[in-house]
């Protein structure tokens, strides 16, 4: 079936603008108040599966690029481009898994903790759901060059999706600020690569600027159609769960695209009937980089139907101008202090009945060192979702026999630093060093026999 794209537009965030524009303009920001804008279906238009267990019938035809992407295998659900723009690089094979040793380091029952690792993507981390969708779009628009700033793997993902459909692109990275893995494949994948003297934030606005001036396509998560992509790795954890829900989605918290996509899949579901109730979902930030906690948290700051209460976040983001605050966390993917969809993740917040946390790097490397003893591993900011989560256990605010998926979001091997570091250094209680041999048989199996003793 060729999908069309009449069924869906662009809709302004802000309920006393609501401006409307068709999907075929590429704006990224209302042109008329500025806001974010959300990608809108008019579902009856739309052919969309009476039930979600409907869409398995796409995994009998795999052979077909479409149905075996991750993300277009759900295609009623983003439905905003015909098929013939749709791009897919096998984004989406991921994996659920049930872990029981780590719902044991986070004091949960057995059988309740579930990993969605989608550092398994082609391109390492989750970020290829919603390229996927964001270069359909571009392709549909017709652009010829794009650009993004990214705590590294944005820059990754674009590359490659970029060269995949014939783009240029031109990436901005802050100087020093990128795990060695990100960087290389940003320039691995002959992505145009600038780095900023300054952190993400200062990237975001000049990549903004930029792209406003040159006419270049934007794909941060600005950009709304790709936060539909990664609508699918909801769907996804679903398919896995046997077309349940979990109670609790756990996700971390950066630029805050993938909270302020899990609402919106959710808020969704349900209109659609598809799903009785949304999950609840917890956000986690870094402790160096709290922003989200502190405005929810601390300053109270809440959707309000739409209507934030702007002088709080220009008061909080005044005062950060005005300590020279730069975030730091060793979570480098979420070190962003002034987030593009805070106020979309608010209305995700708010509809999910979420909770925002933060953890400090401590807890995030010893997490980290536990998914990847047990687990397939991570990189850090994933493995803040598990951190968490053992706060949230302790706080009691969620049940020892709940059903939690938590995403990580990114591959073990994208932050080999950290990780060398965490285990050479002995820097924290799961540190597992190499062993310094000499190169003589007898010593490496004494030396053998009395680790085994350990
Ligand atoms: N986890 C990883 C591994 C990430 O790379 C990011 C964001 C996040 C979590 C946070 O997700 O922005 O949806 O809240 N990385 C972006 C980048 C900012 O440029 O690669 P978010």
């Amino acid at each position: 079936m060729n999908m069309s794209s009449d069924a869906a537009f662009q809709k302004c965030t802000n309920p006393d603008c609501g401006a409307e524009f068709e999907c075929a303009q590429a704006i990224f920001k209302c042109p008329k108040c500025g806001e974010l804008l959300d990608v809108l279906y008019t579902w009856d238009k739309i052919e969309v599966p009476k039930n979600l267990s409907d869409f398995a019938r796409r995994w009998a035809n795999r052979s077909s690029p479409l149905d075996f992407s991750g993300v277009w295998r759900f295609r009623e659900l983003l439905n905003f481009c015909e098929d013939k723009y749709k791009v897919t690089i096998g984004e989406g094979q991921t994996i659920l898994q049930q872990n029981d040793a780590v719902a044991k380091y986070v004091d949960m029952r057995p059988g309740c903790l579930y990993l969605q690792y989608e550092g398994l993507n082609p391109s390492g981390s989750f970020k290829d759901n919603g390229m996927a969708a964001a270069f359909s779009h571009a392709l549909m628009v017709g652009v010829k060059s794009c650009a993004c700033a990214s705590t590294g793997n944005t820059s990754a993902s674009v590359a490659l999706y970029a060269h995949s459909c014939g783009l240029k692109c031109t990436v901005f990275i802050g100087s020093g600020r990128i795990a060695y893995g990100k960087l290389s494949q940003a320039m691995d994948y002959g992505a145009r690569t600038i780095q900023i003297q300054g952190d993400f934030d200062d990237c975001m606005r000049q990549v903004q600027d930029v792209c406003a001036k040159l006419g270049l396509y934007l794909v941060n998560s600005l950009n709304p159609f790709r936060l539909e992509g990664q609508k699918a790795i909801m769907y996804r954890i679903i398919e896995q769960m046997g077309w349940n829900v979990p109670d609790w989605i756990i996700v971390p918290g950066g630029n805050l695209g993938n909270s302020s996509a899990f609402g919106k899949a959710f808020r969704e579901l349900r209109e659609l009937g598809l799903i009785k109730q949304a999950p609840r979902m917890a956000i986690i930030n870094a402790a160096g980089a709290s922003t989200l906690f502190d405005l929810v948290n601390d300053k109270k700051l809440t959707w309000n139907n739409g209507r934030v209460n702007r002088k709080i976040i220009d008061d909080y983001y005044a005062n950060l101008t005005a300590r020279n605050f730069s975030p730091h966390t060793c979570a480098s993917a979420i070190e962003i202090s002034r987030p593009v969809n805070l106020k979309k993740c608010l209305r995700a917040i708010e509809q999910t009945h979420g909770v925002v946390r933060k953890v400090p790097d401590e807890e995030i490397v010893d997490a980290k060192a536990i998914v990847g003893k047990y687990g397939l591993g991570c990189e850090p900011a994933s493995a803040a979702t598990i951190a968490g989560l053992r706060h949230l256990r302790a706080e009691g605010i969620i049940g020892a026999d709940e059903k939690v998926a938590c995403v990580l979001t990114g591959h073990p091997l994208k932050d080999p630093n950290i990780t060398v570091n965490y285990h050479k250094d002995r820097q924290g209680q799961f540190s597992n060093p190499p062993v310094e041999a000499p190169n003589d048989l007898d010593e490496i199996i004494k030396l053998i026999g009395s680790v085994e003793t350990d």
